[in-house]
């Protein structure tokens, strides 16, 4: 008898993976409708650990990263389902302290159950997010912090084992090399809402994020106060309650669609942005020549001129967020003349130079800085994402590259934008997402 032979379909056996491809030059209008926070939403989810009783959230984005904070949730006890399409009902915290391995890995987010899960449980038992293609991103600060409150933490084999009997208000100073830190402040405030007495945040994060969890832990019957400057006091209560809350808009996404308007060309209405988040991010812009207007509850940003070239350096908020640093980027590559980028946040956030050399930009990068020299036009390439805001870049890129840009590396970029593609064709992009055999490419872990 023959030998048996498996008949595979073209496609069986292989890896599928997505792509984006991008037809560039054509320029965008309409409108377009901004999302709620992702980075907002991931400390708020966490703190439903905080309270037994239901957490309604609307205006949650329906995206990788949100999905990967409800499976650790659901790990954790805590039922988490979609109640309407940007709705999350959570609630229900039930017991368990150990955060699964292979989902806190997909995430550096996933820090922030650690002091909601010491402040009701007493213990946590986290691997450690690690380093990732943002360079290293320690959490010495998160550590210092909860251990003011009391808590006992140790790192051992990559993994964190926290226990408190009762945390106590305690005053901590979160500063660090590269200003505060954002989940480290979420992670204090958490844990120091349910604490014994009061504590005293100095070097406190100022993100419109960090400002929202604020709201939202005061809306659930906690004692927060100062969020949004630098010192945060937060007096501890018995305990929360459930609350209804809507997430507010991503300042991040409304300034990647900003960048993408400067990129194509054409005139287009961002709904429900709120400038007031977003002052840094629209200054540089302005200087570039963009034109920025606040209309209602809305922004409507047009570029019809030549991009200007300028200097600028990344900061804590209220500083030019690192977060859109690869997306300006793409415009530098295009104004007429020489540009220069220092990064004050990551100083390793430039994976987006290499890829966008490939498609014809003139970037040299030395330690913290990039500089720019601007070139007539982009042309198409195959470029690889190797985390998310690079990948928004590359997405821009192809908007106004001359040809054809194929993006992998799109699990990426889904982390943090809903149906990229389909919103950025709604406003005339010639962009789509297709399937094609895996690159390769190894997955990598950020935000
Ligand atoms: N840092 C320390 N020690 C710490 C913590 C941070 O030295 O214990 C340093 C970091 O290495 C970095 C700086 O402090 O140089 C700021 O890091 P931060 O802790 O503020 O970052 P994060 O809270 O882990 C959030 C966002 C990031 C965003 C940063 C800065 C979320 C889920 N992530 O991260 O978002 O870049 O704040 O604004 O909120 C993204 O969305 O693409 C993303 C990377």
């Amino acid at each position: 008898m023959g030998e048996r032979r498996t008949v595979l379909a073209p496609t069986e056996g292989i890896d599928l993976m997505d792509e984006i491809v991008v037809h560039g030059g054509r320029p965008l209008h309409g409108v377009m409708p901004i999302n709620g926070s992702k980075n907002a939403a991931l400390p708020i989810m966490a703190a439903a650990l905080l309270t037994t009783d239901t957490t309604v959230l609307h205006k949650s984005p329906r995206l990788r990263d949100v999905e990967t904070m409800a499976q650790i949730l659901r790990a954790l006890g805590v039922s988490v389902d979609w109640a309407g399409p940007q709705t999350l009902k959570l609630g229900g915290a039930a017991s368990g302290v150990t955060a699964p391995l292979d989902l806190v890995s997909q995430m550096r987010g996933s820090i922030c159950v650690l002091g909601p899960l010491l402040a009701t449980r007493g213990s946590a038992v986290l691997p450690l997010p690690g380093g990732c293609v943002l360079g290293k991103r320690p959490i010495d600060l998160h550590i210092k912090g909860l251990r003011a409150l009391g808590a006992k933490i140790r790192v051992r084999k990559s993994c964190i084992y926290a226990h408190a009997r009762r945390l106590r208000g305690a005053r901590v100073n979160l500063a660090g090399p590269h200003g505060s830190t954002v989940l480290g402040t979420a992670n204090v405030m958490m844990a120091a809402a349910l604490a014994e007495g009061q504590t005293v945040i100095e070097e406190a994060a100022c993100e419109p994020e960090t400002q929202d969890l604020a709201h939202f832990l005061n809306a659930c019957g906690a004692r927060v106060s100062g969020a949004g400057t630098r010192t945060v006091t937060v007096d501890g209560v018995e305990c929360l309650h459930g609350v209804e809350y809507s997430i507010i808009p991503d300042r991040i996404e409304a300034g990647t669609f900003l960048a993408a308007v400067a990129a194509a060309g054409g005139a287009v209405t961002l709904e429900g942005a709120r400038p007031e988040h977003m002052r840094a991010n629209i200054e540089v812009l302005e200087r570039m020549g963009v034109e920025i207007r606040a209309h209602g509850d809305a922004l409507v940003v047009a570029r019809s001129e030549t991009l200007k070239p300028v200097e600028f350096a990344t900061a804590p908020y209220p500083g030019i967020p690192t977060d859109i640093h690869p997306q300006i980027s793409v415009l530098l590559c295009l104004a007429e003349g020489s540009s220069t980028v220092h990064e004050g946040v990551y100083p390793r956030r430039f994976t987006y130079v290499s890829e966008l050399n490939r498609m014809g930009a003139r970037i040299s990068h030395r330690g913290a800085i990039a500089a720019f020299q601007g070139v007539r036009a982009l042309r198409g390439a195959a470029v690889h994402a190797p985390d998310l805001r690079t990948g928004a870049a590359l997405v821009l890129a192809g908007l106004a590259a001359h040809g054809r840009t194929v993006i992998t590396g799109v699990d990426q970029i889904d982390r943090g934008h809903q149906a990229l593609e389909q919103r950025l064709r709604s406003v005339g992009a010639d962009i789509n997402r297709r399937q094609s055999e895996a690159a390769g490419y190894p997955a990598r872990k950020s935000a």
